[in-house]
């Protein structure tokens, strides 16, 4: 069960990397919420950051707390990105896009210099593929898509909102979650995914993340990709450390 106490753990260690004028990607969720109040808070003390929301919900918490926003239009290259995620691998390889923003979280990593996950402890997993890959498709091509994943050899679900209607992301598109079990290989899938006509991102992020802070009962375990090491693929153990958990805050509305 996902726990809130090593959300907020992990979430305020991850803004402590924030260095003053850096541009920083806002990610979107639950842990990633507490980076952003966390950030909120710096700037209030004098840092001087300006941010990229990855969704509007993030965007109007940032304005709320006073972080000053910018786009990537004015900023094509982000410093320092936080964002939560679904599941963590390894590798760090993610499944995102359980909040919906995967499609903005996505261009946002991808012109980060280094991307940082964070999240409680349940969100390591072995392999990806528990959880549904949510991906973004646009409205006018679901069944030919579905029937694509179908063939890849996932069974998928409209997301859907409580009132019964469509899920709408913020980029006006709909969400196919797909269960497709332990995927053995992330990467070849994303490429079918990428190449599929209609789909317009899929929460597989693959080699985006550089670090994962990863709060743990008390603390918050740094964790970096295992890398390979030879022709042979002999690989590195994931580096794991210990870093001591910030202070907690005092409860705030979340948006
Ligand atoms: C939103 C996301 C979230 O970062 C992901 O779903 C994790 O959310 P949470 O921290 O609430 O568990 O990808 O699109």
């Amino acid at each position: 069960m996902a726990n809130e106490a090593e959300k907020e753990a992990a979430g305020r260690a991850a803004a402590e990397l924030v260095r003053d004028g850096d541009i920083v990607g806002l990610g979107t969720g639950s842990t990633a919420y507490f980076s952003v109040v966390a950030l909120g808070e710096r700037v209030q003390s004098g840092l001087k950051i300006v941010g990229i929301p990855t969704s509007v919900a993030t965007a109007d918490l940032a304005r709320q707390l006073g972080i000053p926003l910018t786009t990537l239009d004015e900023h094509p290259q982000i410093d320092i990105t936080i964002d939560g995620a679904d599941e963590i691998d390894p590798k760090l390889n993610l499944i995102k896009g359980g909040g919906g923003a995967l499609l903005r979280e996505k261009i946002v990593a991808s012109v980060t210099k280094k991307m940082v996950v964070v999240g409680d402890s349940t969100k390591v997993v072995p392999a990806l593929g528990k959880f549904p890959l949510p991906v973004e498709i646009i409205p006018f091509a679901r069944t030919v898509v579905e029937r694509k994943i179908a063939r890849l050899g996932a069974t998928m679900k409209l997301r859907m909102r409580p009132d019964g209607q469509p899920f709408v992301t913020d980029n006006g598109n709909q969400i196919l979650d797909c269960s497709f079990g332990r995927i053995a290989d992330p990467a070849s899938l994303a490429r079918e995914l990428n190449g599929t006509p209609g789909v317009v991102e899929h929460g597989l992020f693959i080699k985006l993340a550089k670090l994962a802070l990863v709060g743990k009962g008390n603390s918050v375990v740094a964790v970096q990709p295992k890398i390979a090491r030879s022709k042979r693929s002999v690989t590195k153990r994931s580096q794991s450390n210990t870093v001591r958990a910030p202070r907690r805050i005092s409860k705030r509305t979340r948006s």
